[in-house]
């Protein structure tokens, strides 16, 4: 979070005199309409390499690469650039590089670039560590041999090598070129098709060299010179592209340039904490992800994956950008061209084959980790606000939640809850009892969430501060000093967190020990982690800063937040006897953070145009990596009107990450606050969440172990449905639901188009729809519209409680809704969600499969190993059956022999009308065994 006024007059608000001169500051500000300051943040043409490298022609530089061969496994070569580009001769040494080519199983292909050492660069540019997993390192296939190859008219020669049954890896020699295409034939994803590549060497400067640069009152030393590297991608037979969060924008990505494109910024990946960010804008946010998803009706799914923490650009290029050029690609696949230019680092780039969105998403996660498995309670509900003021105000928004039967996990405390924002402190006035209160909360089955921002108080008192100052653990400026900048804490200092022994030492910090006033159901919130920092440029670090050996803040800018949080994470899976899983939420985002946590999109705003872009927002983070996301449900910033308020619950509680959050400038919103039948409709809300937990769990489970994201765009599971491409507005929750959210006022109806030629049966009424067709339909105000596919069973728990934790022991419902074949299939998987227990087999993973007219459950876990049984006593109340045609009377469960309740009647509970279900009661099977019921 961040509040314009205290950065702008750098004041900190613990007095209450100032508070109040703020207070009136910012109700001043906000009738004059404040919102995103643009002129605060660099476009591409006061970002040098950024302007360089989109004035770029097509071929206007030309790389060759010579000495191809194997070696140790890999491809290798050297990249020789060919002399028109050399303007400058006694400037650039000879621009030699190192090409490398790697394969891994399951079609991955990894290419690096970079200097050659026996040139002797000035240093050794940055490669970003920690992020690419070591078990995929063990799955590099060693190459043995290169076939050469003319390829249809290219003047020279090819070099080929096997990556898949089916697809090759190519690399041309002349200009250099590299490509994935299917075995002879068509290609998938290449790059440098168009001749942008581009790589500027590490240089020592010379008298009279200017290379620093200037914007808004700060100064880049630049002590190497430019250092950029660009070049092109193109993605074949693709009809859109997504991917490279974060920002607030549609999900099919536009093209920012191109002949009858309205040329825009390019998009921009740089970790920045952007203040009141616009909801339609190319504009990087908190987090970065260079990984772009091209997605076509045609050919199926591919990505490309460009590890690299430098602030990068990106241009979606329209068709006909390079019609000038002369270029013709020897191909006629309709492809999309991009440009790819980043400020510092190499290339250490990844192409993925797909062919099928899953396969895309499942092969990137191999590279940089699958999910975290989340603990249940991390799945519900979170009630948040900057800030629940004092114990008093906690205990009291506490009893309010049972007072009026909503149920919530996970209480919020923001900065406010420190001593003077010197973290893991707690203001003893407002707080004096912190234990205490987190005892009160656990024992309802509910946790706290404190918030541990990177930003250190420079202050000689702070035990955190002494120490980091003593070990020497800060960031540096550029000259060496310990790097002070402003935020919350005032004066402040940034802990080097790319060095693993600051990482270990932070970690410790999280002990129960340490972190006075912790206890076990305490866990972690980490914001401004981009970093933030109020004064410095485009509020964040200077690029110039310096890290552990030499290490340009430039150069892992984007992957600091990552560091950040990876160690905080590890802090919390230290902490005690270690049993638990961690739950941090973070807001910067990097290539990997899904193995950390939970992340947010941000201090979105209480509109609807962000309650809409929302979905791709969080639809992006999951095609990406990073499941388990979500947005600030009311809006950040601002007061929503209470049908604002009400939709965001609906919608929010689909989100994999469900938080209301908001300004401490905003009224109060818990959900009482707006009459009797608004708190009904948002209870039916987080209720409905509440009783999809099984569900939900279920699907992290999946993530964890595949990288199929919770949260999925409907062409992830119809991946040939054209209609489906650039559907912003519905999603899939797992495979089994669709949610349409409703983002405008006063609806009175929606259009929803239900993919597939099977039925989707609405989850509130039954009704039933055939699948391939746009529906208007009507809505009212006490939901959104939900469908469950024809074909899934979904399982559930109906009984509310006070939390998720409180609900461990109730039965279950299935839902079973069928298809033309009369058959249905789903999962359940249950652990005992909280430990890492589940690791080590400690855990109950069953299929439902109904056909033939019985409903089987099929154990799915492999035996566990002695003591790590994990078992539940839990059984299935109740089975709902929809869309059965013929009139089976009775069921007979098996091996029990026993015969259950069968009932036809109304699908609603408390409706006599509408369409018909079969209800099995009380069948009482457990959920750990096996059995079969058969109807007849
Ligand atoms: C699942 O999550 C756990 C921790 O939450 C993590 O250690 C593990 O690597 C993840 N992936 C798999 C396949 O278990
Ligand atoms: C019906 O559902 C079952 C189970 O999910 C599936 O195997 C089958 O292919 C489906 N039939 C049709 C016609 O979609």
């Amino acid at each position: 979070m961040k509040m314009e006024m205290e950065r702008q007059i750098g004041i900190p608000n613990r007095n209450p005199a100032v508070f109040v001169f703020l207070l009136l500051l910012v109700s001043c500000q906000l009738c004059s309409v404040v919102s995103w300051k643009k002129e605060e943040f660099r476009n591409c043409n006061q970002t040098p390499f950024c302007k360089r490298a989109r004035g770029r022609k097509p071929s206007s530089s030309s790389f060759a690469a010579h000495d191809v061969s194997i070696s140790d496994g890999d491809l290798t070569a050297r990249l020789v650039p060919s002399d028109k580009t050399l303007e400058d001769q006694d400037q650039i040494q000879i621009k030699q590089l190192i090409l490398t080519l790697s394969v891994y199983q399951d079609g991955i292909l990894r290419l690096r670039i970079d200097e050659d050492p026996k040139l002797d660069p000035p240093k050794k540019r940055f490669e970003v560590p920690d992020v690419v997993m070591p078990e995929f390192l063990s799955k590099k296939l060693w190459l043995q041999r290169l076939s050469t190859e003319t390829i249809g008219g290219d003047a020279s020669p090819s070099s080929i090598v096997y990556l898949l049954d089916g697809y090759e890896a190519v690399l041309r020699h002349d200009p250099f070129e590299v490509y994935v295409r299917k075995k002879g034939g068509n290609r998938v994803v290449s790059m440098n098709s168009h001749g942008l590549f581009d790589f500027e060497l590490l240089r020592v400067k010379k008298d009279g060299e200017d290379w620093e640069e200037r914007f808004k009152g700060h100064t880049d030393t630049r002590p190497f010179g430019p250092q950029s590297i660009s070049f092109d991608v193109s993605f074949y037979d693709a009809d859109h592209v997504y991917g490279i969060p974060e920002r607030a924008t549609s999900f099919a990505l536009k093209p920012t340039r191109g002949p009858g494109v309205e040329e825009s910024e390019p998009y921009r990946l740089f970790n920045l904490d952007v203040f009141e960010y616009i909801h339609d804008s190319p504009f990087g946010l908190y987090g970065s992800i260079p990984l772009m998803i091209s997605h076509g009706k045609s050919r199926g799914t591919s990505g490309f994956f460009w590890l690299n923490a430098a602030e990068m650009q990106i241009d979606v290029l329209g068709t006909g950008w390079d019609a000038e050029s002369g270029i013709s690609l020897p191909t006629s696949q309709s492809r999309i061209d991009t440009h790819w230019m980043s400020e510092a680092g190499i290339v250490d780039a990844f192409f993925f084959v797909g062919p099928g969105p899953k396969d895309v998403v499942r092969q990137y996660t191999s590279v940089t980790g699958t999910p975290a498995m989340p603990q249940l309670f991390a799945v519900a509900y979170h009630q948040c606000r900057w800030n629940y003021r004092d114990e008093e105000d906690v205990e009291q928004v506490d009893s309010k939640f049972d007072e009026h039967d909503i149920p919530y996990d996970v209480l919020w405390l923001d900065i406010e809850h420190t001593d003077g924002k010197r973290y893991f402190t707690w203001d003893r006035m407002l707080f004096p009892h912190p234990e205490e209160m987190q005892r009160k909360l656990a024992a309802k089955g509910r946790h706290l969430v404190t918030i541990v921002d990177p930003h250190i108080k420079r202050d000689d008192s702070y035990f955190l501060h002494k120490e980091a100052t003593e070990k020497q653990y800060y960031v540096r400026d550029a000259t060496g000093k310990d790097y002070d900048g402003w935020c919350w804490s005032g004066s402040s200092s940034y802990l080097d967190m790319l060095r693993p022994e600051i990482r270990s030492w932070w970690a410790e910090k999280f002990s129960f020990e340490n972190y006075v006033g912790s206890t076990p159901s305490l866990y972690i919130w980490n914001d401004m982690n981009e970093p933030s920092v109020f004064n410095g440029p485009e509020v964040t670090m200077p690029r110039d800063a310096l890290h552990v050996e030499g290490v340009e803040h430039r150069e892992l800018h984007n992957a600091y937040g990552y560091y950040f949080h990876m160690a905080t994470a590890d802090g919390l899976v230290k902490r005690g006897d270690g049993r638990d899983r961690p739950f941090v939420l973070s807001r910067a985002v990097f290539a990997g953070s899904q193995r950390h946590g939970a992340v947010w999109t941000g201090d979105n705003s209480a509109d609807w145009d962000h309650l809409r872009v929302s979905v791709p927002m969080v639809l992006t983070l999951g095609l990406t990596g990073i499941s388990f996301s979500g947005a600030d449900v009311g809006g950040f910033f601002g007061n929503p009107e209470p049908e604002l308020l009400v939709r965001w619950y609906q919608l929010g509680a689909y989100y994999p990450f469900f938080r209301a959050h908001a300004h401490h400038d905003t009224k109060r919103r818990e959900p009482w606050l707006f009459g009797e039948k608004n708190t009904e409709r948002i209870r039916e809300a987080i209720h409905t969440r509440y009783m999809l937990l099984p569900y939900f769990y279920t699907l992290f489970r999946e993530a964890n172990t595949t990288g199929v994201p919770v949260i999925r765009p409907l062409w992830m599971e119809f991946p040939s449905e054209e209609a489906t491409f650039s559907n912003d507005e519905a999603f899939m929750i797992g495979s089994s639901l669709l949610v349409q959210g409703i983002y405008t006022e006063h609806a009175r109806h929606a259009s929803v188009y239900l993919p597939g030629k099977e039925l989707w049966y609405d989850t509130k009424t039954g009704v039933a729809y055939k699948g391939g067709k746009t529906y208007k339909l009507d809505v009212n105000e006490e939901s959104i519209p939900a469908f469950q596919r024809a074909g899934t069973i979904i399982p559930r728990k109906d009984r509310f409680r006070r939390s998720s934790t409180q609900m461990v022991n109730d039965p279950y419902t299935l839902v079973i809704a069928l298809n033309s074949s009369q058959a249905a299939e789903g999962e359940l998987y249950v652990d005992d969600g909280r430990s890492f227990g589940f690791q080590e087999g400690a855990y109950i993973h069953r299929r439902f499969v109904f056909s033939d007219g019985k409903l089987t459950s099929v154990n799915m876990a492999p035996a566990a190993p002695g003591q790590n049984q994990f078992s539940s006593e839990c059984v299935i109340e109740r089975i709902i059956l929809q869309g059965l045609s013929t009139g089976q009377k009775s069921a007979l469960i098996e091996p029990a022999n026993q015969k259950a309740e069968i009932e036809l009647g109304p699908l609603l509970l408390h409706s006599k009308k509408g369409p018909t279900a079969i209800t099995i009661r009380k069948p009482n099977v457990r959920i750990a065994d096996d059995w079969v019921i058969k109807l007849f």
